[in-house]
């Protein structure tokens, strides 16, 4: 079977984990090619804090230009805890530069139970499968590289626009209405005590006015972090600022078996790249411990974004079939027995059986 399109695909490796989790995705996207017909022309860059190291920049000019004239990029985590600017942030990310860069302005992070999981909760696989909706390019984390303040004092600026709230509520319901589950935003935010938040409350329920068929709520961000933890079942899409989604989107991977199992996507109306919502995990570098699945279900994700729907579902399902008949087992953390390697290897395996004949 062979339809002979194909995407270009710009890969940054990153650092730590990041060169085995994104072998292992290149493994998994090999066996859903072969199976299904698609290309991926690969296009591998640096990228990161070991780049910035050498370089003296988190990310070449033209890699970030070859990202933009991607269909999209694919990269691993980044940053090393010892590389650090003046200003005590790290120097090795790349957010500031790609999000910001490329307007991608929608950070998707879906939470879901797999089959198999064992999580922390009360909860069977299925139940617990939201999205949080990250605001990506303003609020708290516009202030990147822009802290001001004497020996004595530093301030950052939390800023949302009624542009940023806007279109990013907007595509909360746009995605609620896709979904097609509970129809359900909630507006996160803390609209009790900013009023920058305050704004962005407002301009949620102004855009909401839109989408009648589509429920709507408000919670505050701290009991909100209550809410993922005792009652996740309830949710369906979450939207929310920059810093909060941050926060509350590695909180809900805690709560469906580690973030070693989240995958992310940041995307604009142009641009687009997928990762984990994870770091780079130094703990655990280069030891063949950490969990691809967050890599591996971000490269669906890519592939969904692609419009290569057969594609990401055969890779979705393989990810459940090996959970759930135990091929794969998660250990402490959400790390996998066997190793990185070992697991992807399963989840190739897996791909080429459930593909079709
Ligand atoms: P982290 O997310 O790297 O790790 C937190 C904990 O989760 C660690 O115990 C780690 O071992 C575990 N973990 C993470 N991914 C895992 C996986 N796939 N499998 C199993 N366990 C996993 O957070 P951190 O230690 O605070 O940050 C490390 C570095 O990553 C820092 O430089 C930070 O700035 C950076 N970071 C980068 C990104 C990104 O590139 N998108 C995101 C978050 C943090
Ligand atoms: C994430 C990360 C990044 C962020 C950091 C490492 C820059 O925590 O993608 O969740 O939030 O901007
Ligand atoms: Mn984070």
């Amino acid at each position: 079977m062979t339809s002979g399109h194909g995407h270009r695909i710009v890969v940054v490796k990153g650092d730590g984990i990041g060169p085995e989790l994104v072998d292992a995705a290149l493994l998994v996207l090999g066996a859903a090619q072969e199976a299904l017909g698609f290309r991926l022309e690969i296009d591998l860059r640096e990228g990161g804090a070991g780049y910035y190291e050498k370089s003296g920049a988190s990310l070449a000019p033209e890699t970030f230009e070859a990202i933009k004239a991607a269909d999209a990029a694919l990269k691993g985590p980044v940053g090393l805890p010892g590389v650090r600017l003046p200003d005590g942030t790290e120097a090795g990310l790349l957010g500031g530069v790609l999000r910001i860069g490329l307007d991608a302005y929608a950070n998707l992070r879906p939470v879901r139970l797999l089959p198999g999981v064992e999580a922390p909760l009360k909860a069977k696989a299925g139940e617990i499968d939201y999205v949080i909706v990250r605001e990506n390019t303003e609020g708290l984390y516009l202030s990147r590289g822009k802290g001001i303040g004497t020996s004595e004092a530093m301030a950052d600026t939390l800023l949302v626009t009624r542009k940023g709230v806007a279109r990013i509520a907007r595509y909360a319901f746009e995605l609620a209405r896709r979904r097609n589950r509970a129809r359900q935003v909630t507006c996160v935010d803390k609209a009790n005590v900013l009023a920058s938040l305050a704004f962005f409350r407002r301009v949620f329920d102004e855009i909401g006015e839109a989408y009648p068929d589509v429920r709507r709520e408000h919670l505050y961000a701290d009991a909100a972090a209550q809410a993922l933890v005792l009652e996740p079942q309830r949710f369906d899409v979450l939207v929310m600022e920059n810093f909060l989604g941050d926060i509350l989107s590695d909180l809900g991977g805690a709560t469906v078996g580690g973030i070693g199992l989240c995958p992310s996507g940041n995307i604009g109306d142009r641009h687009a790249y997928f990762e984990p919502i994870h770091g780079s995990a130094p703990d655990i570098a280069g030891q063949d411990k950490a969990n691809p699945i967050s890599q591996i279900l971000s490269a669906a994700l890519m592939l969904e974004h692609l419009g290569e729907r057969a594609a990401a579902e055969l890779i979705r399902r393989a990810v459940d079939a090996a959970l759930a008949q135990r091929k794969l087992v998660l250990g402490r953390h959400g790390q996998p027995e066997g190793g990185t390697r070992r697991a992807a290897a399963i989840l190739a395996a897996a791909v080429r059986e459930l593909a079709p004949r």
